[in-house]
């Protein structure tokens, strides 16, 4: 953090009150692409996420620099220019916080010297992006002491990366970010924004990530796609069914009702939906009465339904996630986040922990050709100022 204020200092000069804010990544334990079908999600907060340090201006001007892209020095604009263009980069997710927020009525007074830094690697779905999102929304709401809530800063966030940066994602990763508790996963009922925080007591496990190292870009991907099947999915069914989401369906129901859907791969889209919003509930049940075994199970079937089903994993996150299930001591492991490369979660005995690493490491290298990274993560806290 010094360091941050000592380049912040160095950049835009050293008066005036300079603050400094954090907000988490995530991981999601289970419950995918279930949050823009009303299903319930289980994230939790890390403790990677993205740092700011910040100083009101007496203009309309915003300067932004990102540590993580010196080469693109400070780039300046105005209060009165938030759109979105290919040019302004990675500060199209900050502007487009402002702009959600202008777009509520809470107008901006003056501008802003902002330095950046994450240490959540890019692309890795652990969701860099929605923290610099919950980031910019804490910065505004401190520093123009805008009466937000910390759900409110979630939904602003969705709201700018859905109309602004034009990736149509559910609201998962700005809840997890903003609302994130230490030591708890928060399962989040995301029909309703209703959520209760759950203790993740492992005892003699830890949560491990795999990066795959194969980058996605959520925007550029199929996720809007299989956001528009599911949604073409619901319709169909709801010629048959009275229902507003997919995630009002159970198993049960949806096998009843399935052929509704007239196409075979929006029926399998709509399937994963429906089942993984189940697995979501019962995993929660099973974490509550230390049943880790059938969370772990729970895991595995998540990933073969994202794999087969939903069609979100791709060739190297498969063979991370088969050579983590034949090591003894995996309790469980799949792919999280958007998916089409990016990260795994694993659940692993603290003593198999050394041997996940090195003999998933090297089975990888030789598989895929280049290294994959592992962390051994923390539960942390939501956004906040520090
Ligand atoms: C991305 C989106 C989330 C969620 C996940 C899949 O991370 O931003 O809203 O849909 O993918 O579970």
């Amino acid at each position: 953090m010094q360091n941050l204020i000592e380049k912040f200092k160095e950049l835009y000069g050293a008066e005036g009150e300079i603050r400094q804010y954090f907000a988490p990544g995530r991981v999601n334990l289970i419950g995918e692409h279930t949050d823009y079908n009303g299903g319930h999600v289980f994230p939790c907060a890390l403790t990677i996420g993205t740092y700011g340090v910040v100083r009101s201006r007496q203009d309309r001007k915003i300067q932004f620099y990102s540590v993580n892209f010196e080469k693109l020095g400070v780039i300046e604009t105005s209060l009165d220019d938030l759109v979105p263009s290919k040019a302004a980069g990675w500060t199209n997710y900050p502007k487009g916080v402002m702009w959600a927020f202008e777009k509520r009525g809470f107008k901006l007074p003056y501008g802003l010297d902002i330095l950046i830094y994450g240490d959540i690697p890019n692309g890795s779905g652990l969701s860099s992006s929605a923290s610099l999102e919950v980031l910019t929304g804490l910065i505004l709401k401190d520093t123009y002491g805008f009466d937000v809530s910390m759900v409110d800063i979630a939904l602003i966030g969705q709201d700018s990366e859905n109309n602004f940066n034009g990736c149509n994602c559910g609201i998962m990763d700005q809840f997890a970010s903003a609302m994130g508790k230490k030591d708890n996963a928060i399962f989040l009922d995301t029909n309703t924004l209703e959520y209760e925080y759950a203790p993740v007591v492992l005892e003699d496990a830890k949560i491990v990530i795999t990066n795959s190292k194969v980058k996605h870009s959520l925007v550029d991907s199929a996720y809007n796609d299989r956001r528009n099947e599911c949604e073409q999915a619901l319709k169909e069914l709801q010629q048959v069914v009275d229902i507003k989401t997919l995630g009002d369906l159970n198993e049960e129901e949806f096998e009843a009702h399935k052929d509704a859907i007239k196409d075979e791969i929006r029926q399998k889209r709509a399937k994963h939906a429906v089942y993984e919003n189940q697995r979501a509930i019962r995993a929660v049940e099973a974490l509550k009465a230390g049943e880790i075994k059938t969370f772990g199970e729970l895991m595995n079937a998540s990933h073969v339904s994202l794999r087969d089903d939903y069609e979100v994993s791709c060739e190297e996150i498969d063979i991370l996630v088969d050579l983590a299930w034949k090591i003894p001591g995996v309790i469980g492991s799949r792919i999280t986040g958007g998916g089409f490369g990016g990260c795994t979660v694993s659940i692993v005995k603290n003593d198999a922990v050394d041997t996940f690493i090195d003999s998933i490491g090297k089975a990888y290298r030789e598989k895929v050709g280049h290294d994959a990274e592992f962390y051994v993560v923390e539960i942390g806290d939501g956004g906040h100022v520090i």
